[in-house]
């Protein structure tokens, strides 16, 4: 089953956010989708706040990974849009496993390294501030939780 969600404004991608964080857990996966400027990095950055992460969150792009580790748990925000043939040496999989809420931008990209449970989210741009999220949970406790946040 699949959910969607109207987001009319970067504040409420935000709160959107902040409300799935509220539902976190260790080793959450949160794999985002969507062209540049969709919005993926400010639903990271809502749920960065909501966690008590008091760093700036900027995409990663240069760097792949970027560790967040002074909330409520780690926070690993990924973005694979530039990673080339390297997929082997960032061990997408420990990261996965390291008890922290990993997000994933452009994770189609990677499918073959994801784990079967997860959060997909993918973002269509509609117009200048309008952004329709289909949430597409693989497994029951992200099923939950779009039943319980959506
Ligand atoms: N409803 C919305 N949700 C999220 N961002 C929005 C929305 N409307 C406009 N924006 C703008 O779109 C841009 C999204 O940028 P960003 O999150 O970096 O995209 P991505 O990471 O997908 O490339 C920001 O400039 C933001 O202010
Ligand atoms: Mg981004």
């Amino acid at each position: 089953m699949n959910y969607k969600f109207t987001s009319r404004n970067e504040l409420d991608t935000l709160e959107l956010a902040q409300n799935i964080e509220s539902e976190k857990f260790p080793n959450m996966v949160i794999c985002l989708e969507g062209e540049l400027g969709s919005g993926k990095t400010v639903f990271v950055k809502g749920f960065a706040n909501a966690m008590g992460i008091k760093e700036n969150v900027t995409s990663p792009t240069f760097n792949i990974v970027k560790e967040y580790l002074n909330g409520e748990l780690p926070l690993y925000h990924m973005d694979v849009y530039r990673l080339e043939d390297n997929y082997d040496t960032i061990g997408f999989e420990d990261y996965f496993n390291k008890e922290g809420v990993s997000i994933v931008e452009w994770a189609d990209l990677i499918k073959e390294y994801l784990p079967e449970e997860r959060l997909v989210i993918k973002f269509k741009v509609i117009d200048e501030n309008t952004r329709l999220l289909i949430f597409e949970p693989f497994g029951k406790i992200y099923e939950d939780l779009c039943e319980s946040v959506l």
